[in-house]
């Protein structure tokens, strides 16, 4: 009699390296080149071993969805929120069930889209603002973009003016990940040590970046302050107002939260909204095409939230850019238990990697996949969850409606007044880390296109 034993699945094919190819690809700044090159190689399931770790590449719609959707109780976040929460403390971005749920449901309401309408205004007022000084100076269009994703979230979110940290903040940002980079692959040995290390340093928030955090903490700690004193109606007083277990609240936490939106809903929007107009730089016609669209939509007005639905085109612009270049280009989970995808087997705990910059480019789900056509968005992709540029499931970005709505009045509202002209023609590459920069400043001027007829004079920005 043949015994009913279900056949053991096989570990998914890789390279046999002890993860030098991966170790190599982190500290160069190259990861997602590398996991491109793996699904090339070994499939849409890959994987290799890295020390005691298992790291799995996952390039595939489906599996992705079951990982981030359909099976997600049996998934946590990975070493990459290890290393986040070493700067932005424990908090929404960083924790996993019983305590994310609960922070995400006092959150939530600030993204619903009856608050949302309301940052509308806001985040014209101040893209109109950064935008007031561009004419006859060479610009860093990604700074820029920073800028003005800054202000929107400092003013829609907390009330706050951060118009004058954008240097600041990217500063501490940038040498953040000139470490993170370096530091990413050795985490993923010594994870074990962090506990212990800040046993040993109890009043540090952070053991690897405890300069930045001051820094950081610095910026926020007035604003939070200032909202105790003073009544508002925005995320900030939300978290102040919530009540999680029957408790408030401390502190900390509400500190950590406006940390992590500052930084989660700023970098992302400006990389997206840089390559955007990297993009229509290089393609004229879909340029002339967008700027068509304002004059007919808008004529010489500013947008409002009235107008985002009828600015079809330009939406699928920015959704063309958020599939070549998206922000969040690889982000992981780790099994709970040994599992089973795509008929492979996956032990418990190890590292599985999925990539929206991977997949997004895979022409079994993209015709022509590097070609910027905006059109392609007039039918959506079969599979779902070949497009995944906010991820999905219960952690999918609490930010999107904020970052669309935040990119199509921005396009609008430059568009409408500008053009980019690069001060150079050169192609620039992503630096294709976790987070998807461009890998050298994307220079232009900005030339008037039409005279200012925004509603704040150029003279009060
Ligand atoms: C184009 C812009 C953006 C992109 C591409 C993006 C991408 C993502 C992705 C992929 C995730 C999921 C990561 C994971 O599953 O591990 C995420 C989560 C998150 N994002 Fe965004 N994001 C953007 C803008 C924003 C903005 C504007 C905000 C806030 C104002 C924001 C706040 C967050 C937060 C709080 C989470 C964690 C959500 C949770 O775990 O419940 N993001 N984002």
């Amino acid at each position: 009699m043949q015994a009913l034993v279900a056949p053991r699945s096989r570990r998914p094919p890789g390279p046999r390296d002890g993860g030098l190819g991966f170790l190599r690809a982190a500290g160069a700044g190259s990861l997602l080149t590398y996991l491109g090159g793996l699904s090339e190689r070994y499939g849409p399931v890959s994987s290799f071993r890295l020390g005691t770790q298992r790291i799995v590449f996952v390039d595939d719609a489906r599996i992705v969805e079951e990982m981030l959707v359909t099976r997600q109780a049996s998934f946590v976040r990975d070493r990459g929120a290890t290393l986040l929460r070493e700067l932005v403390g424990e908090g929404l971005l960083t924790t996993d069930d019983p305590q994310h749920v609960v922070r995400r449901r006092s959150m939530q309401p600030a993204f619903h889209r009856a608050r949302v309408v309301r940052y509308a205004e806001t985040i014209v007022r101040e893209t109109e603002r950064v935008m007031a000084d561009w004419p006859g100076r060479p610009l860093d269009v990604g700074a820029e973009m920073a800028r003005i994703a800054l202000a929107a979230v400092g003013a829609s979110l907390f009330g706050a003016d951060l118009r004058g940290e954008a240097t600041r903040v990217a500063d501490v940002l940038a040498r953040v990940l000139a470490r993170g980079a370096s530091l990413a692959a050795p985490l993923a040995f010594a994870t074990p040590l962090l506990g212990p290390l800040h046993r040993l340093f109890p009043g540090r928030a952070s053991v690897m970046f405890p300069r930045e955090r001051a820094e950081l903490d610095a910026i926020v700690a007035p604003i939070v302050r200032a909202r105790r004193d003073a009544d508002g109606d925005d995320l900030l007083s939300l978290l102040l107002s919530a009540r999680e277990g029957g408790a408030a609240l401390d502190e900390e936490s509400v500190r950590n939260e406006v940390v992590m939106l500052i930084l989660a809903g700023h970098e992302t929007t400006a990389n997206a909204l840089t390559w955007t107009w990297y993009l229509l730089a290089a393609h004229p016609a879909a340029l002339a095409r967008v700027r068509a669209e304002i004059d007919d939509v808008l004529g010489e007005r500013t947008p409002t939230f009235d107008d985002v639905p009828s600015l079809r085109y330009t939406a699928r612009v920015f959704d063309e850019a958020l599939r070549l270049y998206p922000p969040a280009g690889a982000f992981a989970r780790r099994p709970l238990h040994d599992v089973e995808l795509g008929g492979y087997a996956i032990p418990k705990m190890a590292s599985v990697f999925v990539s929206p910059f991977v997949t997004q480019r895979n022409a079994r789900y993209f015709a022509d996949p590097l070609a910027f056509a905006p059109e392609r968005w007039d039918a959506p992709p079969a599979e779902r969850f070949a497009y995944f540029p906010f991820g999905g499931g219960s952690k999918t970005c609490i930010g999107e409606p904020f970052a669309r709505l935040e990119a199509i009045l921005a396009i609008a509202t430059i568009a409408g007044r500008y053009v980019f002209e690069r001060t150079d023609a050169e192609p620039i590459e992503p630096a294709a880390a976790a987070l998807v920069r461009p890998g050298r400043p994307l220079t232009a001027y900005a030339r008037r296109v039409r005279p200012y007829a925004g509603s704040v004079p150029p003279s009060r920005a």
